[in-house]
C-alpha cells in the first residue's frame, strides 16, 4: 500500500489489491486504483458492496469475472495511463465473452458515455457517487447491455458501508469524513467529478474509527478534498447550511470538534488528516492539535503557488501572507509541526518572478515533503474556459525540476533536524530494503526504518533513536 496522503504519480500503472472476504462466494472482482487517497477509499467502498453480489476480489485480471478501474482525472496523463490500461484488456475480453469490463471514478465522471462510445471495451461506467448502484448497473450487463450512472448526489457519503480494507497492512487506514468540493479553483477538475462537497455523520465516522481499533489498527487518516470545511449539521450539501433550521445550526460539528470527538472517543488511536485547504483552516484545529498527544503533529497544505497574482487566477481565496501567517500561527501552537505541499508550475499568465516568489516562499516554510506537478490543463474547468494555457512546456519542466531540486533540499534538512533524538515510531511494517529492519513513521510522518529487536510486532510504537538520515528517510535504532 502506498502510504503517501496524496497523489500517487499518476504516471506509474494503477494499484490493485485484494481483501479477507466471504468464503462463500464464487466470482472475481480484479479492481485497480489509481488516483488519490480519496480514490483508493472508495475502491474499499466498491469491494464492500460487491462482496455482498458474490464477489471476492482477486491480484490476477485474467481469473476475472469482473474487471473494474477506479480513475483520476486529474492530469492528462493519468487519463492516458487509463486508456493504455483498458487497450491492454483487449485480449482478455475477447478470450472471455463474459467479462465485463467498468470504468469507476472521476473519469467516468468526467466523459460520461463518451467512454462507452470511445473505449468500445468498456460494458459500464459508474461515476464517484452511485457505487450502490453497482448490482443493479451489473444485471444490466449481464444482459448484454451497456450500463452507466454517472447521478452525482448532494447527500451521498456512504455512512452506513463498512468497507472492505484492500492490500493494507493492518496497522493504518484510511476513514471518509467529506466528499466533494464547492471551492472551484479554476485549474481543477474535482467539483465536476465528485460533485458538491457534503459531510458525515460524526457518529459513523467514530463508530468506524472505533472499530478499526478493536480489530487492532493504530492509526486513522481523516480523509476528505477539503476536510477543514467540515460541517454536519444534519443535512445534506454544505452550500445549502443557510437553509437549515435553527436546532441543526447550534449543534453543527465543524472539523476541529469532530477531531477533538475523535482524538478523546480513541485516546490511543494515532489520527491524521488530509487534505487541508488554507483558505478553510483555522486556528481552532492546531489548538485541538495541541492538546491531543494523539494527533499526529504535521499537516498537508496545498499552496499551489507563492505569488499573489497567480493565486488569484487559480482562484485561490487566500494570499500568499494569509498563507504564511497561518503557518506562522500552526508553529506558534504545535512548536513541532510539520507541513507538506503541493505546487502547480507554469499554471496560465506564470512568469519567472511570480516563479521564483514560489521557490521563496517553499524557503519560508521549510516543507518537510512536497507533491509538485506541471500544469495541465482540463477541459471544461474555468482556466480552461477563460484563460490560456500560455507556459511553453519546456519552460514548465525546466521550473518543475527547480521546485523538485528546492524541494529535495528542503526536505533533507527537515530530516536532518530529527537527527540526535528519539522519535516514537508506529511499525507498519518490514522495510523494503531490509528484512532485518522495521520501517514505521513518526508524529510528524517521517519514514524510519530501524532494526529489528525480538518482541516486536508490526502496530507497536517504539521509542526510536534517530542517528542519521537520507533525503526521505530517518535512521534509526530502538531504544
Ligand atoms: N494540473 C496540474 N496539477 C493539478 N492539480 C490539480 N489540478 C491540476 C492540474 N490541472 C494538483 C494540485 C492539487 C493536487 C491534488 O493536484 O496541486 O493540490
Ligand atoms: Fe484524481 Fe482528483 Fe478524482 Fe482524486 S478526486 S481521483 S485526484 S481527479
Amino acid at each position: 500500500m502506498n502510504f503517501e496522503l496524496k497523489i500517487i504519480d499518476e504516471t506509474k500503472q494503477g494499484e490493485a489489491f485484494a481483501g479477507a472476504e466471504k468464503t462463500e462466494n464464487s466470482k472475481k472482482l480484479f479492481l485497480e486504483s489509481y488516483g488519490c487517497q480519496m480514490n483508493f477509499s472508495d475502491s474499499e467502498i466498491v469491494a464492500s458492496i460487491l462482496n455482498r453480489e458474490g464477489y471476492n476480489t482477486t491480484l490476477k485480471p485474467e481469473e476475472a469475472d469482473l474487471i473494474l478501474l477506479n480513475t483520476c482525472s486529474i492530469r492528462e496523463k493519468a487519463e492516458q495511463t487509463v486508456r493504455k490500461r483498458l487497450s491492454q484488456f483487449k485480449n482478455l475480453k475477447s478470450e472471455k465473452p463474459n467479462l465485463t469490463v467498468g470504468v469507476l471514478g472521476c473519469m467516468a465522471e468526467r466523459l460520461k458515455t463518451k467512454f462507452l462510445e470511445e473505449e468500445h471495451l468498456v460494458d459500464l461506467v459508474v461515476g464517484p457517487d452511485a457505487y450502490r448502484d453497482l448490482p443493479n448497473l451489473l444485471k444490466e450487463t449481464e444482459d448484454g447491455r451497456d450500463a452507466i450512472n454517472v447521478l452525482l448526489s448532494k447527500e451521498e457519503t456512504y455512512a452506513d458501508i463498512n468497507p472492505v480494507r484492500l492490500g493494507g497492512n493492518g496497522v493504518t487506514a484510511f476513514v471518509t469524513i467529506t466528499r466533494g468540493c464547492d471551492n472551484m479553483c479554476t485549474f481543477c477538475v474535482v467539483p465536476f467529478t465528485r460533485g458538491r462537497e457534503r459531510s458525515r455523520d460524526p457518529h459513523s465516522i467514530i463508530e468506524e474509527c472505533k472499530n478499526l481499533w478493536s480489530i487492532g489498527y493504530k492509526e486513522v487518516t481523516l480523509l476528505g478534498q477539503n476536510v477543514d470545511s467540515y460541517l454536519w449539521y444534519g443535512g445534506g450539501a454544505k452550500k445549502d447550511f443557510e437553509k437549515a433550521t435553527e436546532i441543526q445550526k447550534a449543534t453543527a460539528v465543524d472539523f476541529s470538534q469532530l477531531l477533538d470527538f475523535v482524538a478523546t472517543a480513541l485516546p490511543e488511536m494515532r489520527i491524521r488528516f488530509s487534505t487541508s485547504n488554507p483558505q478553510d483552516m483555522n486556528v481552532s484545529v492546531f489548538e485541538v492539535m495541541a492538546k491531543h498527544k494523539n494527533i499526529c503533529k504535521y499537516v498537508h497544505l496545498p499552496v499551489q503557488s507563492g505569488s499573489d497574482k497567480i493565486l488569484q487566477r487559480m482562484n485561490r481565496q487566500h494570499t500568499r501572507s494569509e498563507y504564511l501567517d497561518l503557518i506562522k500561527k500552526a508553529k506558534e501552537t504545535v512548536p513541532d509541526i510539520a507541513f507538506s505541499q503541493d505546487i502547480i508550475v507554469g499554471f496560465c499568465g506564470e512568469t519567472e518572478e511570480d516563479h521564483r516568489d514560489t521557490l521563496n516562499l517553499m524557503k519560508e516554510v521549510e516543507y518537510d515533503y512536497g507533491y509538485m506537478f506541471a500544469y495541465s490543463e482540463r477541459p471544461g474547468t474555468p482556466a480552461h474556459k477563460k484563460m490560456k494555457d500560455d507556459v511553453p512546456a519546456d519552460v514548465k519542466q525546466r521550473r518543475l525540476a527547480e521546485v523538485i531540486a528546492l524541494q529535495g533540499a528542503l526536505s533533507r534538512k527537515r530530516m536532518s533536524s530529527y537527527v540526535g533524538k528519539i522519535h516514537e515510531i508506529l511499525i507498519e511494517g518490514e522495510s523494503k530494503k531490509n528484512k532485518n529492519q522495521w520501517k514505521g513513521r513518526n508524529s510528524q510522518n517521517a519514514v524510519c526504518v530501524f532494526d529489528k529487536t525480538e518482541g516486536q510486532k508490526i502496530g507497536d510504537t517504539v521509542s526510536v533513536f534517530v542517528h542519521g538520515n537520507t533525503q526521505g528517510t530517518l535512521l534509526g535504532r530502538a531504544e
